[in-house]
């Protein structure tokens, strides 16, 4: 595995007392592998996108609990100094927003050359030279004109795959893209996220791909992890999700998604709001929102239940979700 997160608890200091963000997480992906993680707002989806890549805020954050093992080493053991030489070389992140990751008063060429020249030792020139070529690779036009642009002279498309470039300059062994199109029009994300899966083919990298939309994933993601009140509430092969869900969760997510399949009928809304993650509902966290709760629900937490191979799902009900009523 390249990488393995085992059972993570990340929690905030807030004013109304401790959000627990991240509660016993564990996903793991392998090399030229897309892990799809999916979520409403405030499931912890970041968080433990930003725990692996240890950029969290700590304080308020702190982790409580668990492993994070890169190619086999904890990197929560690991000082700073060497997480700093894995970040970049060994994982690199892409985020929403580009117009804030990347620096507004440097061009975009000498920003993709810094990598090279920092962590390469390239002169100046070569780096620069290196910049174009990565623009080209994502398909950025007139690359060589366009490498002493600024951010804002671009497109937010644009800027995205000027993330992108950046993240893959060194060919890091894992990326983690943190809604990367959210931010895009229709057409564009499709265009971006058509990029995103052919470099991971090209370079064989591992792929988080963090999302609160499932109409992104079913083309490009090997594995869905769906995430729930800083749990992962059911985690399958791709394939398997669309079929059938085994999770009420999941079903919801899936039943609110436009599809061509489908047309005509109305779309489904999963009623109410992810929970207040510093008053996380007892038992089931999905309980007062779910529509096959029962009093079970309300008391007992359930499990990961192992639902088949290489799939799991935290429901007491899984069997009734999966095969219908009389299981
Ligand atoms: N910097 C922070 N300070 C306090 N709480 C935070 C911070 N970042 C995240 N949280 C808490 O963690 C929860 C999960 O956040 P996040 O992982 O960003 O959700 P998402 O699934 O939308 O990516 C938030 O709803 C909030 O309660
Ligand atoms: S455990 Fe109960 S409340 Fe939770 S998802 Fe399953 S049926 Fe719904
Ligand atoms: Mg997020």
């Amino acid at each position: 595995m390249l990488l393995e997160v085992r059972e993570l608890y990340v929690e905030f200091a807030t004013r109304d007392g401790i959000a627990r963000a991240v509660n016993g997480v564990s996903y793991g992906v392998d090399e030229g592998e897309t892990l799809a993680v999916l979520g409403e707002s405030g499931s912890g989806k970041s968080v433990t996108a930003q725990a692996v890549m240890g950029i969290l805020d700590t304080p308020p954050g702190r982790i409580t609990g668990g492993e994070i093992l890169f190619r086999g080493r904890d990197l929560l053991r690991l000082k700073e100094e060497e997480r700093r030489g894995i970040r970049g070389a060994g994982m690199a992140m892409i985020f929403q927003d580009a117009l804030s990751a990347l620096n507004p008063v440097v061009p975009v060429g000498d920003q993709l050359g810094e990598m090279f020249v920092v962590h390469r030792g390239m002169s100046r020139k070569d780096a620069r030279a290196r910049a174009v070529e990565l623009m080209d690779r994502v398909r950025i036009p007139a690359a060589a004109q366009r490498v002493r642009d600024y951010p804002h002279q671009f497109s937010g498309g644009m800027r995205q795959r000027i993330m992108i470039a950046m993240a893959m300059a060194l060919e890091p062994a894992l990326i983690i893209a943190d809604e990367p199109t959210t931010a895009l029009d229709v057409t564009v994300q499709a265009q971006v996220m058509d990029l995103l899966a052919e470099l991971r083919r090209a370079y064989r990298m591992g792929l988080i791909l963090i999302t609160h939309d499932l109409g992104v994933v079913a083309d490009v993601a090997d594995r869905i992890a769906v995430m729930y009140a800083g749990r992962i509430v059911e985690s399958a092969p791709v394939h398997d999700i669309y079929k059938a869900p085994a999770h009420p969760y999941t079903r919801g997510l899936l039943d609110s998604v436009p599809r061509l399949d489908r047309k005509g009928r109305e779309l489904y809304a999963i009623k109410g709001l992810p929970p207040n993650l510093t008053h996380i509902p007892p038992g089931c966290p999905f309980h007062p929102r779910c529509p096959m709760a029962r009093d079970v629900c309300r008391t007992d937490v359930p499990p990961l239940y192992e639902v088949g191979a290489d799939r799991g799902s935290a429901c007491h009900f899984w069997r009734e979700c999966l095969h219908g009523p009389d299981h």
